[in-house]
């Protein structure tokens, strides 16, 4: 008899990934020859730029790049972060202090987690939520209560007032995956005096930072004054210049945060490849404007997406930033669940969405489209559930 495979009691406690049976349908129906426009997973379609990817192709050819790297960071890149929060946000970090290079801001949340949270901590994540915000308390052993999302200061700070137990941190995002939820300055200049006062590390998710639309800027949580006290800032690599399987992010903020994450990360890995940490650098330094562009081409498609829809009578708010499009199930198929919806729009429109139960309870009777095809297929796709949609009304 073969010997047992027991999994830890930790991996009881998670989920099974409720996209990966919709990924699957997706893969099977492509390799039959169907042709699935995919607005699943936010895995951004462009490239990074070209002299970013020249620059790599530099670094790769020196011998002494291939060694293992500075963990944290190289100073360099530690250095153009700082630099790039000076000047768009007119925030001061200490480079050494306040700055850590993370491999994806995904492995740099999840790993804090584990540096600040354990059995008998609370940690409050707003639901819907972007699974890392939730799972890695899970996994970390602390208890996770969810709150309503909201961009209101008054009422997040009324739904972590009514909690029996003060919550250790919160994850906080915005722009907001999925929801789209954005903010303007007053919501972190009410809320960082509520969290110094009361204890509650910030752990902010800026991943969508530079993805906002029609005029506005999403703002840093390190812009309030005193918030290096009690908060730190997660941004990527991945979706404003295009980077995402580089896994390259950072974690700013709180000296004593990014140590204590300095000192996690140091059990677990060894950092980034030096050629993609110069690579970083080159695009952290690069034209602001081609960020500019990415943002452009995302607000075009979310146009495109909601335009469309709305000729069918499917009527969507636009968010201000983000790379998504979320919204309630059309009326009429509201009693169907959000999986079952997204399982009929894949047989009957060949579009894959995600439902929005997977992003938590609160995220029931809800879809999230990625706006990661081109305008044409976008535009392809709106004909295709358009046409179902119709058809069924
Ligand atoms: C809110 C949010 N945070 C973090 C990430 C992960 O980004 P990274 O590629 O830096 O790990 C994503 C990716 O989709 C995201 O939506």
């Amino acid at each position: 008899m073969a010997p047992k495979i027991i999994p830890s009691q930790r991996m009881e406690q998670l989920p099974y990934y409720l996209f990966g049976k919709l990924n699957a349908e997706k893969q099977r129906r492509r390799e039959a020859g169907l042709d699935i426009i995919d607005f699943g997973m936010g895995n951004p379609d462009m490239p990074a730029s070209r002299e970013v990817v020249e620059k790599t192709l530099d670094v790769i050819e020196d011998d002494k790049a291939h060694r293992y790297s500075r963990a944290t960071g190289i100073p360099h890149l530690l250095k153009a972060a700082a630099d790039h929060y000076k000047l768009k946000y007119d925030v001061d970090l200490l480079p050494e202090k306040e700055v850590i290079a993370t491999i994806g801001s995904k492995e740099g949340l999840s790993h804090l987690a584990l540096a600040l949270l354990g059995p008998g901590d609370l940690c409050a994540a707003p639901e819907p939520y972007f699974p890392v915000h939730m799972w890695s308390v899970v996994i970390a052993g602390a208890e996770v209560v969810n709150i309503p999302i909201t961009d209101n200061a008054e009422e997040l700070i009324g739904s972590l007032e009514k909690l029996e137990q003060k919550p250790k941190a919160i994850f906080l995002n915005y722009p907001h995956n999925p929801t789209g939820t954005t903010v303007d300055l007053t919501f972190f200049e009410k809320t960082v005096p509520y969290f110094r006062e009361n204890n509650i590390i910030a752990i902010h998710d800026f991943a969508y930072k530079d993805i906002t639309f029609d005029g506005y800027t999403a703002p840093s949580i390190l812009q309030v004054e005193g918030a290096k006290e009690i908060a730190v800032e997660f941004f990527t690599m991945s979706k404003s210049y295009n980077m995402a399987g580089w896994r390259c992010g950072f974690c700013l903020g709180n000296a004593e945060i990014i140590h204590l994450l300095s000192r996690i990360k140091s059990f677990f890995d060894y950092g980034m490849f030096t050629p993609i940490q110069v690579a970083a650098i080159t695009a952290l330094k690069g034209d602001p404007q081609k960020v500019a562009d990415v943002a452009a081409k995302y607000e075009k498609r979310r146009d495109v997406l909601v335009d469309g829809l709305a000729r069918s009578g499917w009527i969507i708010p636009k968010n201000r930033g983000g790379m998504f499009v979320w919204t309630q199930m059309p009326e009429a198929y509201r009693g169907m669940g959000s999986i079952q919806f997204a399982e009929w729009l894949l047989d009957e429109a060949e579009v894959l969405v995600s439902p929005g139960a997977g992003f938590g309870p609160a995220g029931e009777g809800f879809i999230r489209m990625s706006l990661v095809e081109n305008t044409q297929r976008i535009r392809q796709a709106v004909r295709q559930i358009n046409r179902v949609l119709k058809s069924e009304s």
